[in-house]
């Protein structure tokens, strides 16, 4: 059964600025994340007078309001108890702002060209990594999504919530199923597991994004071949999938903070009817 939304016991005045905080900060860091050049305050600026900064590229823009209705239909798929590859198509396309079409870089479906990420090994080298083979996308996706339907419905504990939320995260981005977007779709999704058992999502902080990147990284290390990858069971869970984890745990605390304070303006708001 489906808790009741952390912005359940709300006022509608509250809960309407809550989740607006809420989109704020998640799109903001999400797509800084990413390397947009946009602040937290030209993030709200733009969502919620829908007016331009001067000087800002049009694209930040435009990857700002795709990240905002992104979230909206991550709220909507709070509702379900399954969830398709459609309804990631459908995220993709939201993050993916590009307008134009290239049949190499599909939005709305899975990648058709092998990705790549470079690292500095062990003995100081640059060094590539492949990501799993476009053709095991598939396979390897249908996995995932029956992982994250496991999760669903599931009347998590927070600490049960905290590590579904890292291991679907870093297992989406390892398998790295789009040519772009990865990061963003998984930072989204991740947490419907997370929304779905009453609790407000992970935002991972711009300030986080080297040491994140290092540990995703750092474990994608720790997998013999990744390029193929066939199977997720494979999958370590190992010191390196747990430290992820632990900094999901610390990610959380942006949001549980904005929550508690829109409690409190709840209480004011209850004292004030009682006593006026
Ligand atoms: N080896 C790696 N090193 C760093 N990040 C990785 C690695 N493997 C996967 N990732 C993930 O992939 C993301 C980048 O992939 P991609 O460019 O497809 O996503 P994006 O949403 O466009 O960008 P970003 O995630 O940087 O916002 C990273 O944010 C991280 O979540
Ligand atoms: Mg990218």
């Amino acid at each position: 059964m489906t808790r009741k939304p952390f912005y359940g016991d709300l006022d509608t005045s509250i809960r309407t600025l809550l989740l607006a905080q809420i989109r704020n900060l998640w799109t903001h860091t999400s797509t800084a994340i990413e390397g947009n050049s946009l602040t937290l305050g030209d993030t709200a600026f733009i969502l919620e007078e829908g007016l331009t900064v001067a000087g800002k590229p049009l694209r930040d823009h435009q990857e700002v309001i795709g990240h905002a209705k992104a979230i909206e239909i991550i709220y909507a798929l709070m509702a379900k108890d399954q969830i398709q590859d459609k309804d990631l198509f459908a995220l993709h396309r939201a993050v993916l702002t590009d307008a134009v079409v290239d049949i190499f870089k599909p939005a709305g479906a899975w990648k058709n060209e092998p990705n790549f990420t470079t690292y500095i090994s062990e003995d100081g080298r640059q060094r590539y990594r492949e990501f799993p083979a476009p053709r095991s996308i598939p396979i390897l996706m249908g996995q995932w999504l029956r992982m994250l339907n496991a999760a669903l419905q599931g009347d998590l504990t927070d600490s049960e919530a905290v590590q579904v939320y890292a291991d679907l995260h870093l297992i989406l981005v390892t398998i790295h199923p789009f040519f772009d977007g990865n990061g963003r779709v998984a930072r989204l999704i991740a947490n419907v597991p997370v929304l779905q058992a009453g609790f407000p999502p992970i935002v991972v902080p711009t300030e986080a994004r080297q040491g994140y990147k290092r540990m995703i990284s750092d474990y994608q290390a720790t997998i013999p071949d990744l390029s193929e990858l066939k199977d997720l069971n494979t999958l370590p869970d190992n010191a390196e999938r747990q430290h992820f984890r632990e900094m999901c745990q610390s990610y959380w605390e942006p949001t549980q903070t904005l929550l508690r304070q829109a409690q409190t303006m709840q209480q004011h708001l209850v004292a004030g009817r009682v006593s006026g």
